[in-house]
């Protein structure tokens, strides 16, 4: 029978550690802050940025919310940032995406401090976890490695097959479990035969954006499946960019949507706004 990874327990787990070791960090002076910036008012964001906030207040770090206009300058919004770059009362600076179309968001991404890029999107932090370095790790990825590890899914030596290339899961992916020694291959949109290389996968991770795209024919079987997809089916049910109904027999683990990947990104980042902390200079 394949194993169900619970994405929403392991989450849960790590919200709970998180919020003893920031109670601990509390009683030697230091306390975390994470400005988070929405413009516009993308009714997704909305509820990210929300979600963001909520998980926040949980663990037992501030919060500070920037909401603005749709009409917001570029110029503008990197003023702010630069603002909470030099806000010493500020640990770590999320800008919610997408932002408007005459916002460069690349512009607005190099501008958030390396210190403070808790989202882990910066080209110092994308550089830090390809060459090894400690830095903010990009959260998607990074807690599909939990997911994995505290599932008890060996990772070292195993073949993985990341489908997407994209900064945010594909590329990072690639970097955390080459990290964590596996062989890792990345296929994409260009790729041929695609079913030929997801079938050497003995952990398959699909981030895609093709609705129940992964059905058993791409599967080797006993294979991990993790999928990042989240999109709404005909019938208003969330379903991934895998046809979880088809895959789960062929496999030996495999994430759900809803409850896989997805509660993990926050989880992550509430990780990434303790690290700000955890090795701060201790204050008087
Ligand atoms: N939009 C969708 N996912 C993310 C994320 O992880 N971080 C930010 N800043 N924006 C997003």
């Amino acid at each position: 029978m394949s194993q169900l990874i619970d994405g929403k327990r392991i989450s849960q787990q790590i919200k709970d550690e998180l919020r003893e070791e920031v109670e601990r960090l509390k009683e030697k002076g230091r306390n975390a802050c994470l400005a988070v910036v929405q413009v516009g008012a993308d009714p997704a964001s909305t509820v990210y940025v929300r979600n963001k906030k909520k998980a926040c207040e949980y663990i037992g770090i501030r919060s500070k919310s920037y909401e603005l206009p749709e009409e917001t300058t570029e110029q503008e919004l990197v003023g702010l940032v630069e603002n909470l770059n030099k806000d010493a009362q500020v640990n770590g600076v999320l800008v919610q995406l997408p932002l408007p179309d005459h916002i460069d968001e690349d512009k607005i991404i190099r501008t958030i401090s390396p210190d403070k890029d808790v989202d882990g999107f910066h080209p110092v932090s994308v550089g830090r976890l390809w060459i090894g370095e400690k830095g903010f790790l990009s959260c998607t990825p990074a807690g599909i490695i939990q997911l994995l590890k505290r599932s008890g899914v060996e990772i070292e030596g195993r073949e993985c097959v990341i489908v997407g290339r994209s900064n945010i899961v594909g590329k990072p992916m690639a970097a955390l479990l080459l990290r964590e020694n596996a062989t890792v291959t990345v296929a994409h949109s260009r790729t041929k035969d695609l079913k030929k290389v997801t079938k050497r996968a003995d952990i398959l991770v699909v981030a895609i954006g093709k609705k129940r795209f992964i059905t058993s024919e791409y599967i080797k079987d006993g294979a991990v499946v993790i999928d990042v997809g989240m999109h709404r089916d005909e019938d208003g049910h969330l379903c991934g960019d895998v046809d979880f109904a088809d895959v789960e027999p062929h496999t030996s683990a495999i994430t759900p949507v809803p409850g896989g990947v997805g509660p993990m990104t926050i989880a992550m980042l509430m990780n990434n706004c303790v690290e700000t902390i955890r090795t701060q200079e201790e204050r008087p």
